[in-house]
């Protein structure tokens, strides 16, 4: 195993955290941002597990990035709640802003716009991460408004 990758990885025993297939991959997403080609097989080798059985979790589970993500990353939640406070038309705005689509990267990296399933705050829909804050009963004002400081480099401003 590459030695960055176990170097990631036990970053879960040494704060003694349960170590799973699941908890492997999303710290070495959390670490490198996405989940590289040869990360699948670092993980099976570390879980004990076979490479089929972890490329099936990562592929399973949508938060996973299969390709390095753009400098900014724009994640609106397009789940049941923030739907009824119209995250659709905050997805078109955003679109519009980075001039992608979601679930994609623009050709010049520096924006990955992503639909979460569920941000988890749906109390507080609609909901968005900025550059992986959350931001709540989004608006378009608002959105406009982080995404303004997001391209000024103020982004948490
Ligand atoms: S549905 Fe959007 S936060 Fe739960």
């Amino acid at each position: 195993m590459d030695a960055k990758y176990k170097e990631i990885l036990d970053g879960q025993k040494k704060i003694g955290r349960t170590v799973t297939m699941l908890s492997s991959l999303i710290w070495v997403q959390e670490a490198l941002g996405y989940l590289p080609k040869d990360s699948i097989a670092a993980v099976a080798e570390y879980t004990n597990s076979s490479v089929n059985d972890v490329f099936g979790v990562a592929t399973f589970y949508t938060q996973f990035r299969f390709e390095p993500p753009g400098k900014h990353q724009i994640e609106l939640c397009w789940g049941p709640s923030c739907e009824l406070f119209h995250s659709k038309s905050l997805m078109k705005q955003a679109e519009e802003f980075a001039g992608t689509k979601f679930g994609t990267t623009t050709a010049d990296k520096q924006y990955t716009l992503r639909g979460l399933e569920c941000g988890g705050a749906c109390a507080l829909a609609p909901v968005g991460k900025l550059d992986g804050k959350l931001m709540g009963r989004l608006n378009q004002q608002k959105l406009s408004e982080e995404l303004n400081k997001m391209k000024n480099g103020k982004a948490g401003a």
